[in-house]
């Protein structure tokens, strides 16, 4: 699984990072996805932060 975030969306919130720390942080006022080949234990989070991201600028690929 593939995990990347839209800086052109994103809007800071920081949610995916507490959602999914094992994948994304916060690159100054951006989130980003630091480790973009999701670990097999961070899947379902990984997932949670793609669907609670509230302008979904989190893209997930299986
Ligand atoms: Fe940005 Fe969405 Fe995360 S707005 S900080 S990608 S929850």
């Amino acid at each position: 699984m593939q995990a990347k975030v839209d800086p052109q969306i994103c809007i800071g919130c920081a949610l995916c990072t507490q959602t999914c720390p094992p994948v994304f942080r916060m690159d100054g006022d951006k989130a980003v996805a630091y480790e973009p080949e999701v670990p097999e234990s961070a899947k379902t989070s990984c997932k949670n932060a793609a669907e609670q991201c509230p302008v979904n600028a989190i893209i997930v690929e299986e």
